[in-house]
């Protein structure tokens, strides 16, 4: 596995690339790997000849500093499951390397940018399509591949490639789940062995949810779905939504269109989310 830390010599790995007609895969992370990521890099190798991860934790994303320290970054185990993925380079450049001079970065992602993470961490999604326009523009790949748990991330992911005609395939794969159900994420790290009993809450919301789907109204279910919380120490509920699948805005009845329930807490100390498709597909 080549590992690439600058823009020049990644430019150079992928015109060689493209000049012997490869397809390039791109499954952008931010490290702290674990399987879900790996299922990323599996799944990229149905759509493409070649597979390129970036690991790189985007400064611009994080509307809080003490949460950008305190990110993991265990590299050596990183690039360990990378290379036993059968991923063929990791682009893994510095912050200087992607922003040389500071940048004002603005683009319209519509209004979903503003609900749900939008309102709690304000700023997020311009700071993850600026990371993710510049990856686009190194790796310059066929399809990218993101998972189904950051939802909302992926919308404004599509948002952003639509908004410039870039021609990338976006590929959402889905959760990957711990045996419990809880949704696979860097973060998990930090939980406690309480918390982690305590974050299951997530998941069982969401799959009540989706089971008594059929049963219920939408108030009634989101009711219910708070309640799980209301009864759990040690968590504190953001929010627990059911929503339009491409407006991200509140669904008001269950034949508007299809639909996905998201959920967002603070478990301990650290926020989690997770959700669950009701009907339709990514
Ligand atoms: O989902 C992530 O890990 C990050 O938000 C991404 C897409 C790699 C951009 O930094």
């Amino acid at each position: 596995m080549e590992v690439i830390h600058t823009k020049a010599a990644l430019n150079n790995f992928v015109s060689q690339l493209k000049y012997k007609g490869n397809k390039i895969a791109l499954v952008p992370t931010m490290g702290a790997l674990h399987a879900g990521h790996i299922s990323l890099v599996d799944q990229a190798k149905q759509f493409a000849d070649v597979v390129i991860c970036s690991i790189f934790v985007n400064p611009t994303q994080f509307t809080d500093t003490k949460d950008l320290e305190k990110y993991p970054r265990p590299l050596e185990h990183d690039l360990d499951m990378l290379s036993a993925s059968g991923c063929e380079a990791v682009f893994m450049p510095s912050v200087q390397e992607m922003y040389p001079k500071p940048e004002a970065w603005h683009v319209d992602l519509g209004p979903a940018e503003f609900v749900l993470e939008g309102q709690f961490r304000k700023g997020h999604f311009q700071g993850v399509t600026q990371i993710v326009k510049k990856l686009f523009d190194c790796v310059m790949p066929d399809v990218a591949l993101f998972g189904q748990k950051d939802f909302q991330q992926v919308l404004m992911i599509k948002n952003m490639v639509e908004l410039f005609t870039m021609p990338i395939e976006i590929v959402t794969c889905p959760i990957i789940r711990e045996t419990d159900g809880l949704a696979m994420s860097s973060r998990n790290m930090h939980l406690s062995t309480e918390d982690r009993k305590h974050a299951l809450v997530l998941s069982e919301a969401l799959l009540f949810v989706a089971e008594r789907f059929s049963e219920d109204s939408i108030g009634a279910l989101i009711e219910q779905a708070k309640d799980f919380f209301k009864h759990q120490v040690g968590v504190e509920l953001d929010y627990f939504t059911i929503s339009n699948i491409t407006t991200l805005m509140p669904a008001e009845s269950k034949t508007e269109g299809d639909l996905v329930a998201l959920v967002a807490a603070k478990v301990g100390a650290t926020r989690l989310i997770d959700n669950i498709i009701l009907t339709g597909k990514n």
